[in-house]
C-alpha cells in the first residue's frame, strides 16, 4: 500500500488512486467482492492504510475510546469546538463492494487534499471521521460504534454481542487495543461536532435515472432487525419419519417463502431474510433450531412495526403446523431520519445542479442526525447494485463527488 502524496489540482482520479492502493485488501474469492469485518486483518489493514494517508496530508490522528478514528486539520488556534465533520466506514458487508464505505473515506482524504490544492487553511477544525461496524455484519447491529457514541444502545448490550465464533464485541474490541471499560456514550465528542457530511456510493438506481453524478441526501428510511429463532427437535435425517418430525427449517422456509407477499402489501415496504443459520448445520441432522435474521424497512415506522406483526404472526402458525415454536427479538430499530433541514438547502446552494435523493440504506448519519446537523451526498453507481461485487463508481463520478464534498465543506461550512 503506497501512499498518494498530493500533488496539486490536476489529479483526475484522486479517490480512485486512493481506493486502488486497498483494491487487494479483504478480497472474498469465495463470496466475490470484499469481506471486510469490524476489526478483522483486513478491516484492521484499512485502518492502517487510513491514518498512513491521514498523516502524509499531516493531520493528526486519534482513535477515540469507542474505536472510532478522527484525523484532524487543526486551525492555528487549535481549537477544535464546532468542527466541521466528513467521513464514512471502512467494514463491508459478507461479499461486499469496493465503495460502500470507503468510498467517503477517500473522498475525505481527496477533499483534503482539494482544499489544500486550493490553499485554504481552514478557520474552524475539520475532521475525517471513521465507523467501526457500521454495516453490523460481524455483531449484527448496525451503525454500532455510532451508535455507542450517541447512547443509541447500551454499552453493555453492544458489549454482550457475539459473532458467529462466539466472540464477544468487548473481547474483540479489547484484542483491537480498546478499553471495554471505557467505551460508551461520548457526549463531549459529540459536542465538538459542528456539522456531518457522509458522502456514499449510492446504493439504488436515483443518479442513473436522473443523468446526474452526485445527489444530495434527503432522508433514511426507517429500518430494523429482528431475530426470528424456530426451535423444534434436532434428529436423524434417516431414521426420522417425516410424520414424526419437528423440524425448524421447514417452518423457517415456509416463512420465507410467504415473506414477499406480507411487505408488498405495504406500499414501499422492504422485508429481506438475507441471513439463515440451521443448528447444527448437517446435511444428514434434522436441525434443532434455526435463527433467521429480518430486515424491515418503510418510510412510516407504523407500517415497519406492522409488517414485522405480520411475519410474526405467520411464523407462529407455520411453527405451530411442524410442531415447534418460534420466538422474535428485536435486535435494532432506527425509525426513519430526515437530514437537517438548514445544512441541506447549504448543500443545496453549492450544488444547484444536484438532484435530492432519498435511501433506503442505513448510515451512521442516520444516527448522528439526532444530535448534530448531518447531511449526505451520494455518487452514482453504474450497476444500480450494492451490497454485491457490482457495485461500482466511475473514476469521474468519484473526482466530482470529492470536489463537491470540498466545495460542500469551503462555501458551506465555514472554512
Ligand atoms: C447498511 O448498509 C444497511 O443499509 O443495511
Ligand atoms: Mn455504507
Ligand atoms: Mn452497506
Ligand atoms: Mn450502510
Amino acid at each position: 500500500m503506497t501512499s498518494n502524496l498530493i500533488e496539486g489540482n490536476q489529479r483526475t482520479d484522486r479517490v480512485t488512486s486512493l481506493l486502488s492502493a486497498i483494491a487487494d485488501v479483504g478480497r472474498d474469492s469465495a463470496r466475490g467482492g470484499y469481506s471486510r469485518p469490524v476489526y478483522s486483518t483486513a478491516e484492521l489493514d484499512l485502518r492502517s492504510w487510513f491514518i498512513a494517508e491521514a498523516i502524509a496530508r499531516g493531520l493528526d490522528v486519534e482513535t477515540d475510546r469507542n474505536g472510532i478514528m478522527w484525523a484532524w486539520w487543526d486551525t492555528p488556534s487549535g481549537d477544535r469546538s464546532g468542527a466541521v465533520v466528513t467521513g464514512s466506514h471502512l467494514d463491508s458487508v459478507p461479499g461486499g463492494g469496493a465503495f460502500d464505505g470507503p468510498l467517503g473515506v477517500a473522498s475525505a482524504l481527496a477533499a483534503v487534499d482539494v482544499l489544500r490544492a486550493q490553499g485554504r487553511q481552514p478557520d474552524r477544525a475539520l475532521a475525517i471521521a471513521v465507523f467501526p461496524e457500521e454495516e453490523g455484519s460481524r455483531y449484527g447491529i448496525a451503525c454500532l460504534g455510532s451508535r455507542i457514541l450517541t447512547g443509541a444502545i447500551s454499552l453493555d448490550k453492544a458489549l454482550a454481542l457475539t459473532d458467529e465464533d462466539g466472540n464477544t464485541f468487548a473481547e474483540q474490541s479489547a484484542a483491537a487495543g480498546l478499553d471495554p471499560r471505557h467505551m460508551g456514550p461520548d457526549p463531549e465528542r459529540l459536542a465538538q461536532i459542528g456539522a456531518f457530511v457522509e458522502l456514499h456510493v449510492e446504493q439504488g438506481r436515483g443518479l442513473i435515472d436522473l443523468g446526474q453524478a452526485v445527489a444530495i441526501g434527503s432522508s433514511i428510511l426507517g429500518h430494523g432487525r429482528w431475530r426470528l429463532s424456530f426451535t423444534g427437535q434436532g434428529n436423524h435425517a434417516g431414521t426420522t419419519l417425516m410424520q414424526d418430525r419437528r423440524d425448524p427449517l421447514v417452518a423457517a422456509g415456509a416463512l420465507i417463502g410467504q415473506i414477499p407477499s406480507v411487505a408488498r402489501a405495504h406500499d414501499g415496504a422492504r422485508a429481506t431474510v438475507g441471513r439463515l443459520q440451521p443448528i447444527p448445520g448437517g446435511t444428514n441432522v434434522i436441525a434443532s433450531r434455526v435463527d433467521v435474521w429480518l430486515d424491515v424497512r418503510h418510510p412510516d415506522d407504523a407500517v415497519t412495526a406492522q409488517v414485522v406483526a405480520e411475519i410474526s404472526q405467520r411464523a407462529d402458525e407455520l411453527a405451530r403446523e411442524q410442531g415447534c415454536a418460534v420466538s422474535v427479538r428485536e435486535e435494532s430499530l432506527s425509525p426513519t431520519v430526515s437530514f437537517d433541514a438548514g445544512l441541506r438547502r447549504r448543500l443545496e446552494v453549492t450544488l444547484p445542479d444536484a438532484p435530492v435523493l432519498d435511501t433506503g440504506a442505513g448510515h451512521d448519519a442516520g444516527i448522528l442526525a439526532s444530535h448534530v446537523p448531518t447531511a449526505m451526498l451520494f455518487v452514482r453507481n453504474p450497476t444500480g447494485v450494492s451490497h454485491a461485487h457490482e457495485e461500482h463508481v466511475e473514476d469521474a463520478d468519484a473526482e466530482i463527488g470529492a470536489e463537491a464534498l470540498a466545495a460542500v465543506l469551503v462555501s458551506d461550512l465555514g472554512l
